[in-house]
């Protein structure tokens, strides 16, 4: 068997957890590869890209801030990078360079294994944010039939701009929705929380956060002492790793490793 050679690549990239999730997969799994992070400054994007190409890598991942500029380097990309507009899982075929965007199906999965039963399909979404993975989830939920997505950021222009793409409803309130998704980086490593209008949330929406660090987020302990259910970041990062897997090895990727690397 071939050692597979993967990487993510941002800037700046110490912060990841990839390279824990991946190589407790790529052992867990027994499969001979190694996983590294390159730190890579936006001009040297397509040299790296190129360079990774040359070098015989089967894939990379691609974070902050290279997931937007990263498509002018692939030769094809799937249907979900294409309609979110960004990147965040390189394959390097024969055939050129395939750009895919896992983090729509990795909410989608996270949210499903969160609160098992419980669909998009039909209710109303509000996302706070407007960001590469407010994107992402905008389109995912999209794409999962949700009846309304409305869009609250700090930039109104950003909201406007994404609530047009998917869509949405510019006039979507708290009290309409059945889920609120946090997609600004608003709690990451910090107390605060994004979200503060609680007597107006809908009572049973369900509350999820994509930030992960901390686990236990200031908006999700909010969110649990009123009764919501919650769902954190941690696992939307645990599928979106196993699904760049299965498009890397195109088989079921080991997920139990991937959820005990992102939650140790
Ligand atoms: N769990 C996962 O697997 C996963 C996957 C992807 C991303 N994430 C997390 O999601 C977060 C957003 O990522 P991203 O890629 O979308 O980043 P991004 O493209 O830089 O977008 C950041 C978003 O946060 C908003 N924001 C930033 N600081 C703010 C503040 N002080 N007050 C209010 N809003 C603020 C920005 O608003 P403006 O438009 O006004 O600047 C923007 O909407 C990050 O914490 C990232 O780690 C998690």
């Amino acid at each position: 068997m071939t050692e597979a050679r993967l990487a993510v690549i941002g800037h700046p990239i110490a912060h990841s957890l990839s390279p824990r999730l991946h190589t407790a997969a790529l052992s867990a799994a027994a499969k001979p590869g190694s996983y590294v992070a390159f730190d890579v400054r936006p001009d040297s994007l397509g040299d790296a890209v190129r360079g990774m190409a040359a070098l015989g890598f089967l894939g990379a991942n691609v974070t902050i801030p290279h997931k937007e500029a990263v498509r002018l380097y692939c030769d094809r990309l799937d249907g979900g990078a294409a309609a979110v507009g960004a990147v965040n899982t390189l394959k390097f075929t024969e055939t050129g360079i395939q750009g895919y965007n896992t983090d729509v199906g990795g909410f989608l999965a996270a949210l499903g294994s969160g609160i098992p039963g419980w669909s998009p399909a039909g209710r109303a979404a509000l996302i706070l944010g407007a960001g590469g993975a407010a994107r992402a989830v905008a389109f995912a939920l999209q794409g999962a039939g949700a009846g309304r997505i409305g869009i609250a950021n700090r930039t109104a222009d950003r909201a406007a701009a994404l609530v047009a793409a998917v869509g949405g409803d510019p006039n979507l309130r708290p009290e309409d929705a059945d889920l609120l998704v946090n997609c600004t980086s608003v709690g990451m490593g910090s107390e605060e929380s994004p979200f503060a209008d609680w007597e107006r949330l809908r009572p049973g929406a369900v509350v999820c956060d994509l930030v992960y660090r901390p686990a236990e987020t200031a908006l999700l302990a909010a969110a649990r002492a009123r009764g919501h259910r919650t769902v954190g970041g941690l696992g939307m990062l645990a599928h979106q790793a196993a699904l760049t897997w299965r498009i890397w090895f195109d088989e079921d990727p080991p997920l139990a490793a991937f959820l005990a690397a992102a939650h140790g």
